[in-house]
């Protein structure tokens, strides 16, 4: 396991606080649209959170690439090819990532995960089901380029990253993160990237809205997370979480919509919150052919094939680190 060239990954205050977690909720919460990174939705209870989502009737964005990666694995061994090391960005998932392993023969696999105990059961689950595939993993922020393992330097590289986690990124900080991608990989590399399509807007906000309220309480986690980790005295029965389609940005945003006026305190600072003002969470974007192919291109990554599952929910894009070149 190796952790990034003095890259601390998670700093922490003397009580225990994790400071880039109260500078990112001081500030999120000081703007006139309150706001709070997503990443932050993730802690434990979070992750478990997202886990039961991803089994929700309406939450079809997990399914729908399943459906595409256990479907269409002749057609992505035509166009990737053997031997590939494949370097996924996140930990992995125990269904996904096996799907495609399987379909491509590999020559190794280097997930890539900031959290070191995800990433090594990840790896160990991985490498049981895989036995002869070599398994790399690293502990890093893949937000930024990353220095991967010796042993696949002379490898051709296909980066995998399934879900539509890119959409959760607003255009800044997904072409950021693609072209670090580019610079991890190499040129030559390929790139196989989930990105969720536009839909009918009530499907859309159903899938972020479920009947049974687990989306709601994956938004309530973070208030709890505030106040437990942060000192914080947030009315969470004042907060009330919408899923709201942006249509100009094409992304479901979540909020937490006050309910009435709240006046409240994170690590001594105050805050006041009107009712209807609203503290917004967390954006997914959502893609068509032409926005999917601007934005891998915006990076310096060739288009060179796309998926859709069965239903046209969720596509998947395979493209390609082509060396620059010039053009008109
Ligand atoms: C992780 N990510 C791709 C999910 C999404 O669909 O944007 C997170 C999520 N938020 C609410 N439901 C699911």
């Amino acid at each position: 396991m190796s952790t990034q060239d003095g890259l601390k990954l998670v700093e922490r205050d003397e009580s225990g606080v994790d400071t880039a977690f109260r500078a990112d909720i001081l500030d999120g919460l000081s703007q006139d649209q309150k706001a709070a990174p997503a990443r932050w939705l993730y802690d434990d209870a979070g992750s478990q959170l997202f886990e039961d989502i991803t089994q929700l009737p309406e939450y079809y964005p997990t399914r729908a690439e399943t459906d595409i990666l256990s479907t269409r694995g002749e057609e992505f061994a035509a166009m990737i090819g053997a031997g590939r090391a494949v370097v996924e960005f996140g930990s992995g998932s125990s269904v996904k990532t096996p799907l495609l392993l399987s379909a491509i023969a590999p020559a190794a696999y280097v997930p890539l995960d900031i959290s070191g105990d995800f990433l090594r059961a990840a790896a160990e689950e991985l490498a049981g089901k895989f036995p002869g595939l070599p398994v790399y993993p690293v502990e890093a922020d893949f937000m930024r380029m990353v220095e991967l393992p010796s042993e696949v330097a002379a490898m051709p590289k296909l980066g995998f990253f399934p879900g539509s986690t890119i959409g959760n990124m607003v255009a800044r900080t997904a072409v950021d993160l693609l072209r670090n991608m580019r610079e991890t990989l190499g040129v030559g590399a390929k790139l196989l990237i989930g990105m969720d399509l536009i839909k009918d807007e009530d499907v859309l906000v159903a899938a972020y809205d479920d009947s049974a309220g687990v989306t709601a309480e994956f938004n309530y986690n973070l208030v709890r997370r505030i106040n437990r980790e942060l000192d914080g005295d947030i009315p969470l029965d004042a907060l009330k979480h919408e899923a709201r389609w942006n249509d100009d940005y094409a992304r479901v945003e979540m909020h937490l919509n006050a309910q009435r006026d709240i006046d409240f305190t994170v690590s001594g600072r105050s805050f006041a919150m009107k009712a209807g003002e609203s503290i917004h969470t967390e954006n997914s974007h959502k893609f068509n052919r032409r926005t999917s192919n601007m934005l891998l291109l915006a990076a310096g990554w060739e288009p060179q094939a796309r998926w859709l599952d069965s239903k046209n929910r969720f596509s998947l894009m395979l493209a390609e680190a082509r060396p620059p070149r010039s053009a008109p």
